[in-house]
């Protein structure tokens, strides 16, 4: 025998009451509800096993992607207890003054300390730098790279290099110019490392935070410079 098909329909539809006669609303409600819990109940016991193993699966992708992302984002921070998180400087700011630079000499080296999703030494590239990104920070590194792989020209990948490192340990001697966006507590060590490292004549970028110059006997072991550009938050400071 062909099995039956269920009536989805609510019990108050299919009631055999003559039609015309006027129910009570409390009957239809307390139908409705029943009807819609069976619906309810059905739909649960028709899900398939592996439709929900999919989504859980999804979810959990998702959920691990989060977790990830957001880990790699604060591990550096977490670990060495860096000061300096990731914001970046409009590559806009960025480009008029690396070619105020480039009007008055030859591009050089660049160097970008702490150089986040890359944007500078794409700039600089562009300009015709050899340019130098040092990141601490993995989940920036990982992705800047892979955006230089894949959205910038050869000559521009030639023309640059992105480093996981953390930016006190990489030696200023051979740049021209130096670029820093960092907050209020690096600057004056970021200062010293500028003036125990670089030669005279580096160009130092330093966006939003001004580097604290030296001016006396308590401060000689800071970075001796003019101020040469101070344009939109953006200031160049040349070695002396
Ligand atoms: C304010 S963001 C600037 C990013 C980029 N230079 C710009 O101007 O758009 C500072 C970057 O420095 C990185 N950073 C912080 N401490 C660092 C360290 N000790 N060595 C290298 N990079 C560091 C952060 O992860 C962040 O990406």
């Amino acid at each position: 025998m062909a099995p039956q098909e269920s009536d989805p329909s609510p019990n108050f539809l299919k009631s055999s009451e003559p039609t015309g006669k006027l129910r009570k609303e409390d009957d239809i409600d307390s139908s409705l509800n029943a009807w819609l819990e069976d619906l309810e109940k059905q739909n649960t016991s028709q899900q398939h096993p592996s439709k929900l193993a999919d989504r859980s699966r999804i979810g959990g992708a998702i959920f691990g992607t989060i977790v990830i992302g957001v880990f790699g984002l604060k591990a550096p921070f977490v670990f060495t207890k860096s000061r300096l998180p990731y914001m970046a400087t409009p590559g806009t700011k960025i480009r008029k003054a690396l070619q105020h630079l480039c009007k008055e000499k030859k591009p050089g080296l660049f160097v970008d300390l702490g150089s986040g999703d890359g944007e500078a030494i794409y700039q600089a590239a562009k300009l015709g730098y050899n340019a130098v990104g040092i990141e601490l920070n993995f989940t920036m590194w990982a992705m800047s790279s892979i955006r230089r792989r894949l959205f910038w020209s050869k000559e521009e990948r030639s023309r640059s290099k992105l480093l996981w490192s953390d930016l006190f340990e990489y030696d200023l001697k051979d740049a021209n110019a130096v670029m820093i966006f960092g907050v209020t507590p690096l600057m004056k060590p970021l200062s010293q490392k500028i003036s125990s490292q670089c030669k005279s004549g580096t160009d130092i970028l330093s966006y939003r935070f001004a580097l604290p110059l030296a001016h006396d006997k308590k401060t000689q072991d800071l970075m001796k410079a003019a101020m040469v550009y101070d344009h939109e938050e953006m200031r160049i400071y040349r070695c002396k």
